[in-house]
């Protein structure tokens, strides 16, 4: 139907006769002459019509309306100088229409402009709800497109390195990886029910048990929790698994993919090896572990210099074995009022939001002065002022405001701070003008943690990662007392401040794999009846094996300089796990319930 892509006309088809196929983008009417922007995925270009050159051409352009499918024949020509369109890849041609034919009209009111010409302004139900007009235009035309070039460097990479692709089933049983499961039930087997997978944790290490050595997948995973930017209910994973590699063989492995991508994806070659920190020190040092390092405000702990001051707040927080912590913000004397740090202020209420009750501040003034409040004032000894302001760092016009209370809320509250403080400072730029590729692993992290809500350890990634050998000693009856308090081999990548992916080396012992799964509440019976499969696999020559997972549409996000993964799927789902395009979760039959013996107990009010 065509010869040409419309964004595919540069100066030297100057005088071909091409045919194109594609949408209206604006016309415009000039008096005599009608100009029409034609487009496809290739891009757009100006089709000239004039009504003495081919009066039918331009009986149809007259009545043309945006986005009418559209076949036209012409011949290229060169613009004149003065209406060269620089910002137009086609901008030095366009194409005199001799035909043009109607592929299909446009029937109803557009409910937003597609052109790119308006793309900044449609609120993102209505892109959302009209999905496919949002993907007609560049934006979204350019996140899948690069998302595509994403997934094939990773092929390419993983086979060429001896990966093969293995589709894992999506109708299985829950893997506990943390959060709500979505629910399937069986028409067949009566009351019993699938689960869509979480991620294919297990399957995966049954593909290393299965001899397979080297596998990949572009996962579809499935997660019923709430929802964020960077979550979506159901989300892909570049996901990965390796048999008879090491952590270090692994993360080396790892680097060279994400190396690649950025080599293919952006022509940006990315220093390596990247860095490693210790969960400890990235959770002593920014109160995260996912720390965006591409800014300093590193977090000082100054428990053991204010424990016994006179100020209780400082002096309370440490007895009763929590911190205290210090951010220091370099210009945040004069950047920030006290109205922005007290109760209303908005840096408090980032500090409030993580929990944290509020946050003392020393400023030192321009003039090295030391100004602070109330009884922090009256407590502060030459002494500990002077240590103070060696340990973080402070120089005329820092700000240091302080984190009191048990240690994961002020790392959390602090964390959020400095974040927001990063921002609202300029240290980062936004997205779309991000520069800075700062990635990190995060390595050697606990094995548990413990759930307060469930009085019980839970595994911090999931059951099945390898607890470091020298934590766990070679005695297994120890392995009850040496387990809970054990790192675990595993690792997470952080981009900026974002967790790109994670992985560890997996328990390929079952008598290990019993002993965590009863360290995180499973009686041996319930351990059995869940996780029996993997037991009795491990038990008939598992090789010893580790792997990974990529979040594919994170990944792409910061790829593509987008601040929602949304923007990186073709149909992703609202914040509420909604489709606004077909309307689902949606209401079924009667029928289909009484099939699958399935019974609401939804109401209103429930
Ligand atoms: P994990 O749970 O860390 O590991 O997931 C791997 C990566 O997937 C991405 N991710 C998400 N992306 C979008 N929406 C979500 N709701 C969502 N949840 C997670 C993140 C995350 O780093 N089985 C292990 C991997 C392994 O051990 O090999 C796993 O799933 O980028």
């Amino acid at each position: 139907m065509r010869s040409h892509g419309c964004g595919d006309l540069r100066h030297d088809a100057t005088g071909q006769e091409v045919q194109l196929c594609g949408w209206v983008d604006r016309r415009r009417d000039h008096g005599g002459v009608i100009f029409i922007d034609l487009r496809d995925r290739s891009g757009t270009v100006q089709i000239t019509v004039d009504p003495d050159l081919s009066p039918e051409a331009f009986a149809v352009a007259e009545h043309l309306r945006n986005e009418t499918v559209l076949q036209v024949n012409g011949k290229v020509r060169a613009r004149p100088a003065e209406s060269i369109n620089e910002r137009l890849a086609t901008g030095m041609v366009e194409v005199l229409a001799a035909g043009i034919t109607v592929l299909n009209s446009v029937k109803a009111n557009l409910p937003f402009p597609v052109s790119l010409h308006d793309e900044e302004n449609t609120r993102e139900e209505l892109r959302l709800r009209y999905r496919y007009l949002d993907l007609r235009r560049e934006r979204m035309n350019r996140n899948l497109r690069l998302r595509h070039s994403t997934i094939r460097a990773a092929r390419n990479y993983l086979e060429a390195a001896g990966f093969i692709e293995v589709e894992t089933p999506v109708l299985t049983r829950s893997t506990p990886e943390g959060a709500r499961d979505y629910l399937v039930p069986s028409r067949v087997c009566g009351g019993e029910w699938f689960a869509l997978p979480q991620s294919p944790q297990l399957f995966k290490q049954l593909l290393m048990v299965g001899g397979l050595e080297r596998y990949y997948q572009v996962a579809r995973c499935f997660r019923d929790e709430d929802l964020r930017a960077d979550r979506q209910p159901e989300f892909t994973q570049l996901d990965m698994e390796m048999s008879f590699l090491g952590q270090e063989d692994i993360l080396a492995l790892n680097e060279g993919l994400i190396a690649t991508i950025w080599q293919e994806v952006k022509g940006i070659e990315l220093p390596l090896p990247f860095p490693r920190l210790s969960w400890h020190e990235a959770m002593e040092r920014y109160g995260t572990d996912r720390p965006d390092t591409r800014y300093g405000m590193e977090l000082v702990n100054v428990s053991d210099l204010v424990a016994g001051m006179g100020f209780k707040v400082f002096s309370g927080a440490v007895a009763a074995g929590g911190s205290v912590k210090v951010l220091p913000v370099p210009g945040g004397n004069e950047a920030l009022s006290n109205v922005r740090i007290k109760p209303g202020g908005d840096v408090f209420s980032e500090a409030q939001a993580a929990g944290a009750g509020g946050l003392a501040f020393i400023r030192v003034r321009e003039n090295g002065e030391i100004d602070t409040i109330g009884a922090i004032k009256d407590n502060l000894s030459e002494a500990t002022k002077a240590e103070l302001l060696a340990r973080t760092g402070a120089v005329p016009g820092t700000l240091l405001l302080f984190g009191a209370g048990d240690t994961a809320t002020v790392n959390k509250a602090l964390d959020r701070v400095r974040q927001f403080l990063a921002r609202e400072l300029g240290l980062v730029k936004p997205e779309r003008d991000n520069d800075s590729w700062n990635f990190l692993w995060v390595v050697d992290f606990p094995m548990f943690e413990f759930n307060k809500d469930e009085n019980r350890l839970e595994a911090l990634h999931h059951p099945f990662c390898a607890p470091n050998p020298g934590d766990l000693g070679t005695d297994p009856a120890q392995w009850a007392h040496t387990l809970p308090t054990a790192r675990a081999q595993a690792y997470d990548l952080v981009l900026n401040g974002l967790e790109l992916g994670g992985g560890s080396l997996r328990i390929h012992d079952s008598a290990l794999q019993r002993q965590v799964l009863q360290t995180i509440g499973l009686p041996l019976e319930e351990a059995n009846r869940q996780f029996g499969f993997l037991m009795e696999a491990l038990d008939l020559g598992a090789p010893p094996h580790g792997g990974i997972a990529f979040g594919l549409d994170r990944l792409v996000m910061l790829l593509a300089g987008e601040e929602s993964i949304r923007d990186t799927i073709a149909f992703p789902k609202t914040q509420q796990a909604r489709c606004l395009m077909t309307q689902a979760p949606a209401d079924v039959s009667g029928k289909q319930l009484q099939e699958l013996h399935v019974a609401s107990t939804w109401s209103e009010d429930s």
